[in-house]
């Protein structure tokens, strides 16, 4: 009844923003995402018949109200798939920034439903733990894989994997240590309520994502970028033009944006997203990864260089 697994964020080069109209967590715009090898999330799972009620310790302290809420309400499906009704310890570590726009719910859920299914004995395709994990969080259902992976918008979707071989590297230049102050769901519901471009953006993204598509197969790294920037820009100029306005960018933010400019300018094929937060994430050739990190650096607290990763996966007894 106990089991550990691991799972990597992924950053959407095609970005989700907005949820629909239907039960359970479905995104308003398709997304396509790549996954960051050299960041993870461990999370064990025990199942415990001597337990009152769940408990969550993520990143060493013990967690409650809604992440241990949000964390309860998986568990809940998994435990109604399994049949019992034993609730669990869960013991939760990211080896990076957490709830800071790094993505740290998409390797969190990610690695929960496939360590909780594990311990529970619960044997679901790998399509069906997707379902599981966008519930909780819809990037999740992304780190669910391996690679470059897209998330469509119908009803009860699951992430697909693009099996695309094409080594890049993904610079993350994070600006604060602290967590954010607007979540991705309030954020977003604020958007669609308030922001008169919300209609625009959800009109257009699908284009933008199938244009990040297609490079991603093309293998061509400055179609990618390209799509990848415009994606990210057009969903932050629907959150900056909320009411009041959702200004997630500090000012290294727009720095660091200036710093990928030029050196696009100098012939460097680098290219910036932003999630909902400061955070830069800049795509590149690995072979120019070093020199992106020596321009980022400067305007940076800390620059981590992601390579392709692979999918959530337990780990064997012993490595847990
Ligand atoms: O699934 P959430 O709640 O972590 O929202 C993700 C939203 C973005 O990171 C901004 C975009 C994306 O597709 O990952």
């Amino acid at each position: 009844m106990k089991a550990t697994a691991v799972a990597h964020p992924n950053v959407a080069l095609a970005k989700y923003w907005g949820k629909r109209d239907v039960p359970g967590n479905v995104p308003a715009t398709p997304s396509v995402s790549v996954s960051l090898g050299g960041l993870e999330t461990r999370t064990t799972v025990a199942f415990d018949e001597a337990l009152g009620g769940d408990e969550l310790e993520l990143n060493g302290s013990i967690a409650s109200g809604e992440p241990l809420a949000r964390v309860s309400k998986l568990l809940d499906e998994v435990r109604a798939l399994a049949g019992h009704r034993r609730f669990a310890r869960v013991v939760t570590r990211n080896d990076f920034p957490t709830a800071s726009g790094l993505a740290s719910s998409a390797s969190g859920f990610a690695a929960l439903a496939r360590a909780a299914t594990a311990a529970a004995a619960v044997h679901l395709d790998d399509r069906a733990l997707s379902r599981v994990a966008r519930r909780a969080s819809a990037s999740a259902a992304r780190s669910v894989f391996g690679g470059f992976v897209a998330l469509g918008t119908e009803d009860d979707a699951a992430a697909e994997p693009l099996e695309v071989d094409f080594p890049i590297a993904i610079v993350v230049a994070a600006v604060t240590l602290a967590a954010k102050d607007t979540s991705s769901t309030a954020g977003m519901a604020h958007c669609r309520a308030t922001s008169p471009y919300y209609g625009a953006w959800v009109d257009d993204a699908p284009k933008v994502a199938a244009e990040v598509r297609a490079a991603i197969v093309a293998r061509d790294l400055p179609r990618l970028g390209r799509a990848a920037e415009a994606s990210a820009l057009r969903m932050h100029a629907c959150m900056l033009a909320s009411d009041p306005a959702l200004l997630y960018w500090a000012p290294a933010t727009i720095d660091l944006l200036h710093r990928v400019r030029a050196l696009r300018a100098e012939g460097v094929s680098a290219w910036a997203t932003i999630d909902a937060g400061p955070h830069v994430k800049v795509v590149c050739a690995p072979a120019d990864a070093a020199r992106v990190v020596d321009r980022l650096a400067p305007a940076a607290v800390r620059t981590i260089v992601a390579h392709v990763g692979g999918a959530a996966r337990v780990l064997p007894e012993e490595a847990s």
